[in-house]
């Protein structure tokens, strides 16, 4: 099966071709392209995403990406069986670019399409270079926009456990970067950064917080009350922040797989690319007899291949949506099942 997917919810233009065969968790991804066109610099001098540019600059580059994206697979419009697309959680003007030219294209060719969650296309990530991963699984989805921690006993099968109370951790990340002078955005130059330095040598208050929920703002906070002084070892300051950050990840991730007797854990999202987050979270999963996935990092940050992915697994169920399928800003994973 031939599949276009289409990811258009934040500030990213994303458009895939994958060719899936098999079934279920054997499903086969070839990517034959996946193509992303990144808005950053149309929002670097606002200092944050402006939501109203994000929708215009993905109408006016999303009709070329989709042509590049098909040219690079070497398909043609005609050869498509299906279009995936995401349509919730994200900012509501981008999602209904992508919505509503899928819709049309898929309508013109007389093809389904479905309409996928991009939190759920985050989770299956994974799956795109490691088919057949078991279930069930702990995942945790970290960027600059969410934090989350899901039971995943199936595909389509999700449970919230938690997620952050304020900041999301690739926020964090980012606003600390800021605090140092350090540029946007802040998780890979943090990382980089703090490669020179001793994670212990600054002693950061460790977030507490009850269950399967997180929290990043203190942490923000004591950096910044730290940051005047600590110019000269702005490296010991990024070291001793990433390893906070990552111990509060983990402890959350591997109490839930205890809890939840998970063998396998998958981490997704753009922080999920973090040097530090993944050698220890690794090192913690081989010590205790469980497997851990972390997608590359093309396929951690935002991209329309998971979400052709995801669309093909529902679409090889025999499920589409209805040309009905609106756009969401919010979107709980536990209900995912129903909306397709
Ligand atoms: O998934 P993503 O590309 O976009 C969304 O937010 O949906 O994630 C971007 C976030 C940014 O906050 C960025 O600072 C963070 O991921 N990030 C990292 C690293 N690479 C990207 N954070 C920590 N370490 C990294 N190596
Ligand atoms: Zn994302």
């Amino acid at each position: 099966m031939l599949l276009l997917g289409i990811e258009t919810s934040c500030d990213e233009t994303a458009a895939a071709v994958l060719n899936l065969s098999g079934l279920g968790n054997r499903m086969r991804p070839k990517i034959l392209s996946d193509l992303v066109a990144s808005q950053e610099e149309i929002h670097l001098p606002y200092g944050g995403i402006v939501p109203e540019l994000a929708s215009r600059r993905h109408i006016e580059i999303l009709q070329p990406l989709v042509e590049q994206a098909l040219s690079k697979a070497k398909v043609g419009l005609t050869d498509l069986n299906a279009i995936a697309v995401t349509h919730a959680p994200g900012l509501v003007g981008s999602l209904l670019v992508g919505l509503s030219f899928a819709k049309s294209l898929a309508l013109g060719l007389n093809i389904p399409f479905v309409g996928v969650s991009h939190l759920e296309g985050h989770l299956n990530a994974p799956f795109l270079e490691n088919p057949g991963i078991p279930y069930p699984q702990i995942g945790l989805i970290v960027s600059g926009g969410h934090t989350a921690l899901y039971f995943i006993k199936g595909f389509g099968d999700y449970r919230f456990l938690g997620g952050t109370r304020d900041d999301a951790a690739g926020e964090a990340f980012d606003k600390v970067a800021k605090l140092l002078g350090l540029g946007y955005p802040g998780g890979p130059v943090i990382d980089k950064i703090a490669r020179e330095g001793d994670p212990t040598a600054i002693k950061l208050p460790r977030p507490k917080m009850p269950k399967y929920d997180f929290s990043f703002s203190g942490l923000k906070t004591a950096v910044k009350n730290l940051s005047h002084d600590a110019q000269r070892m702005t490296h010991d300051v990024c070291a001793s922040f990433q390893e906070t950050v990552a111990d509060h990840l983990i402890e959350k991730t591997m109490l839930a797989a205890k809890n939840y007797r998970c063998r396998v854990v998958v981490i997704t999202g753009g922080v999920a690319c973090n040097s530090r987050l993944k050698a220890k979270l690794g090192e913690i999963c081989r010590q205790t007899g469980r497997r851990l996935f972390v997608p590359s990092p093309r396929y951690c940050t935002d991209n329309a291949a998971m979400i052709a992915y995801t669309g093909g697994r529902y679409l090889l169920k025999g499920q589409s949506s209805p040309w009905s399928l609106n756009a969401l800003a919010n979107l709980d994973l536990n209900q995912v099942g129903g909306v397709v």
